[in-house]
């Protein structure tokens, strides 16, 4: 069968290898999942009681698809003035989906950030877009590149914190940004790890000066759950609703928005997280001190660490003990692990795999 063009340009997503497999394959019963950054104390508890009511009440029927009761949350606790500023997904994904198929014609520019989340290049390609790629300063998005990249662009993404690095860019240098940036040039700002981030940073008053920026935020990191898929985006209702248009109108299951809703109201589960990854990455520098290993300060619930050899080999050796990290050898990081905090317990283990590997190696 002939495929479009830009389709048969892609190569397939590689996922990690899936937890059965591993068990089975390395013998073990026990493994500590520190890869994708998810959080290890789970969803809150109000969230799966919620998602499993919603289900009994209304698992037969089909959702309503727009998740309006979950929108006019969003937008009350956002501060901004209504659901129609707010869309929801199954995850952000399903958002960087849509809005490169809304937005873009074959040829157009999209600009991204190198290394950071793969999805960004995954949906440009998708629409055969021509991905102009960026590489950051100090671990973080250069945003005078990116604006200088932006001449012609459709679409640009940021990521902050970024996603492997962990690095942000100041608050200050924001506003300029969007005043080089074209209003033709759609700017998503992708805060999936925003919760985590200590440094002072809002984006939200921008939403209303600029008709062109999307920020995107997502349920799957400090609020434990990667496995409902959900996230939002908030951006000016003019931009947003051509992908309610185009969207798939069931994408959002009412397990997912019920869980969502829920999880709003529990701040306590995410101070608990929020304090678990500070203390969680205290520990990951000092292990990288003590070891010798580079490690920048990181601003979301995982540190990158370059370990100064082919990385791909000690994460392997890592999974001979039941550890599964990261190998950043996609991200062009050939040398570097990506570590997700987990529970105190996990994160020793990590410590003494990685001690043990490395002194293993060095023999
Ligand atoms: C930077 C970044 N954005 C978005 C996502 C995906 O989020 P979601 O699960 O909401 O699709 C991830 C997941 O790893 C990520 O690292």
């Amino acid at each position: 069968m002939r495929l479009r063009a830009a389709v048969s340009r892609m190569k397939p997503y590689v996922p990690g290898k899936p937890l059965e497999e591993v068990r089975r394959e390395y013998g073990l019963d026990d493994l500590v999942k520190l890869n994708q950054n998810e959080n290890p104390l789970g969803p809150s508890r109000r969230a799966v009681r919620a998602a499993a009511e919603a289900l009994g009440a209304a698992g037969h029927l089909y959702p309503e698809g727009t998740a309006r009761a979950f929108r006019s949350r969003v937008a009350e606790l956002q501060g901004l003035p209504g659901a129609e500023w707010v869309i929801a997904g199954n995850g952000s994904d399903e958002l960087f989906r849509l809005l490169a198929e809304a937005y873009l014609e074959p040829g157009d520019r999209v600009v991204v950030p190198a290394p950071s989340f793969s999805y960004y290049r995954f949906v440009a390609e998708l629409m055969g877009g021509q991905v102009v790629a960026v590489p950051l300063r100090e671990g973080a998005m250069d945003l005078d590149a990116m604006a200088a990249a932006a001449g012609g662009a459709r679409l640009l993404f940021l990521c902050r914190p970024n996603n492997p690095t962990g690095g942000v860019f100041a608050e200050a240098a924001f506003e300029t940004f969007l005043e080089a940036v074209s209003p033709d040039c759609i700017v998503v700002l992708d805060e999936a790890y925003r919760e985590f981030d200590e440094t002072p940073f809002d984006a939200r008053p921008h939403l209303v000066r600029y008709s062109n920026l999307v920020v995107t935020r997502t349920f799957s990191k400090i609020y434990g759950m990667a496995a409902f898929r959900l996230g939002y985006g908030m951006a000016q209702p003019g931009l947003l609703r051509p992908l309610l248009t185009i969207r798939d109108p069931f994408s959002l299951n009412i397990a997912a928005t019920a869980a969502g809703l829920a999880a709003l109201e529990d701040a306590a589960h995410l101070e608990r997280s929020v304090a678990l990854v500070r203390e969680g990455k205290e520990f990951f520098y000092r292990l990288c001190r003590r070891l010798g290993l580079s490690c920048q300060p990181s601003q979301a619930n995982f540190v990158l660490i370059d370990l100064g050899r082919p990385a791909s080999e000690v994460a392997e050796a890592l999974l001979g003990r039941g550890v599964i990290v990261r190998p950043c050898a996609s991200f062009g990081l050939p040398t570097c692990i990506r570590v997700s905090v987990g529970l105190p317990d996990e994160n020793r283990r990590f410590a003494s795999a990685l001690e043990a590997t490395l002194h293993f190696h060095q023999r």
